[in-house]
């Protein structure tokens, strides 16, 4: 099959001016927090390295694998396969997500940060498809909001490829 992500949806300059945004947003409402940003890997790497530099304020960073996707467009399973060392006593976490699709991902991951009991939890993500929801989800921030199609580039994937694009375009099978 060959692809096509010739559909630019959000350009590098527009996603770098709404991450600056975010970065600031961040940095005034956790000034008095423990913040500690948690990137969901892999999607969410791209994002995760440009928005620690637009946050102002000291922060941990700290890194999950969950197994959501086998390669392909339909959700399965959801399990951590690499999970959090330490303690979360005191840590305001911040859920760095590349996209909420469906909510299962995001569903799975407060329920399994909140059982290790951090100060607060709270979740950041680029992008939001509401269309596509089927559990209820809150995002505290987000990047952009995206109609009903699957999306390439700056971290997320098809089938392990595209993550380098520094843009997010909509891929369609030609
Ligand atoms: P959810 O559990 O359905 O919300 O899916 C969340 C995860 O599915 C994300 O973290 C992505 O890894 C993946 N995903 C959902 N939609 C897309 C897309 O359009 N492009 C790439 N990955 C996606």
């Amino acid at each position: 099959m060959k692809l096509d992500v010739s559909s630019i949806l959000i350009t590098e300059s527009q996603i770098q001016e709404r991450i600056r945004e975010l970065g600031a947003q961040i940095s005034k409402d956790y000034e008095a927090g423990n913040l500690m940003l948690l990137c969901v890997l892999k999607g969410a790497i791209v994002f995760f390295a440009d928005l620690i530099r637009c946050i102002s304020i000291p922060l941990r960073c700290e890194f999950i694998q969950l197994a959501s996707y086998n390669d392909g467009t339909e959700p399965s399973q959801i399990r951590a396969i690499q999970g959090l060392s330490g303690n979360l006593n005191h840590a305001d976490v911040l859920i760095i997500e590349d996209i909420v699709d469906t909510g299962h991902t995001l569903n799975f991951l407060v329920d399994y940060v909140k059982r290790l009991k951090p100060e607060s939890v709270k979740v950041c993500s680029l992008l939001d498809k509401p269309s596509r929801r089927q559990v209820s989800v809150t995002i505290d921030y987000v990047g952009f909001e995206i109609p009903n199609a699957f999306v390439v580039g700056y971290g997320l994937d098809y089938a392990q490829q595209y993550r380098n694009l520094p843009y997010i375009a909509i891929l369609n099978p030609v």
